[in-house]
């Protein structure tokens, strides 16, 4: 909805379904005299002021745990199509460049046996180390916390940041967005990866400083990226990401398949009709509200 629209309307509504692009911000929210419930049509919850909501008794409803798998998959996805430079190759064919078969067309890297650092091993984190065990990578993760169960049945080793981006053949990030993950890769740590390296973006487009990854993929100080998210979003066509050709960028298509978006909006209406009929919702990211006290 277009903010003006919800600004007028926000004093008079009693349930409201908003998704990632709608800024929920303390200012709307104080002048939301009759809002009983938020529900969010996403897990992820950065365009939205959760303190204030949480302050005010709004409970808030999101959509974790159905999107995990589709997720993942689209970060292997990402991940392959980066390393094999496989929208390289489609370019090549549409733009009737393909001249003949030869030993070094666009040659790219490997993912199997491959050392890959997870950046935020949640659920949907989790899912992606998952699926690499089946590419026999070996498997790097950090965090603000170990997670030492997950060691053992994910095969994954905890390193400190600077330390996997050292290590790590190919980079994926899956934390939310915070206020201390905002551009958590930046200048200093992009010169800490290798040369060879891929940065993989399936979170939110803040997490990564824009200019110092042009300036990294223009220099070769890193090989490849490639983004499901971008800051900004939509991000313009004639971005410097945009017009490299050894960045692969998709507009925020992460939990994009029939199935799963079906389930999410089911779970979202789920959330917003418990809301409006007075009962804890379903999927509440805020339980606080509930707390007598
Ligand atoms: C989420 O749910 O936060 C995802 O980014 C949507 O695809």
């Amino acid at each position: 909805m277009d903010p003006g629209r919800l600004a007028a309307l926000i004093g008079e509504i009693e349930g409201l379904l908003c998704s990632i692009p709608d800024r929920i911000d303390r200012g709307l929210l104080e002048g939301a005299r009759n809002l009983r419930v938020i529900s969010q049509l996403a897990v992820g919850l950065d365009n939205l002021d959760l303190a204030a909501c949480t302050e005010l008794r709004i409970p808030v409803g999101h959509t974790p745990g159905v999107l995990t798998d589709t997720t993942a998959d689209t970060a292997i996805a990402l991940l392959l199509a980066s390393v094999r430079r496989l929208p390289e190759g489609e370019r090549l064919v549409r733009n009737g460049g393909w001249e003949r078969w030869s030993s070094d067309l666009l040659l790219g890297a490997d993912l199997h046996h491959s050392t890959v650092g997870i950046v935020g091993l949640g659920r949907i984190g989790s899912a992606i180390a998952r699926r690499l065990r089946g590419f026999d990578c070996r498997l790097l993760y950090t965090g603000p916390n170990r997670k030492v169960s997950a060691e053992e049945t994910l095969g994954v080793s905890y390193l400190q940041l600077p330390d996997l981006l050292r290590s790590a053949d190919h980079v994926i990030l899956s934390a939310p967005l915070r206020s201390e993950t905002r551009q958590l890769i930046g200048r200093a740590e992009l010169k800490l990866m290798k040369p060879t390296a891929t940065l993989v973006n399936i979170a939110r487009g803040p997490l990564i400083d824009p200019e110092a990854l042009a300036d990294a993929l223009a220099t070769g100080e890193i090989a490849r990226a490639a983004l499901d998210v971008t800051d900004p979003e939509p991000i313009p066509p004639d971005h410097r990401l945009v017009l490299m050709d050894n960045c692969l960028i998709i507009p925020h298509l992460g939990s994009a398949s029939h199935a799963t978006r079906k389930a999410m909006a089911q779970m979202a209406v789920d959330n917003l009709a418990a809301g409006l009929a007075g009962e804890r919702l379903p999927a509440c990211a805020n339980p606080e509200v509930y707390d007598s006290s």
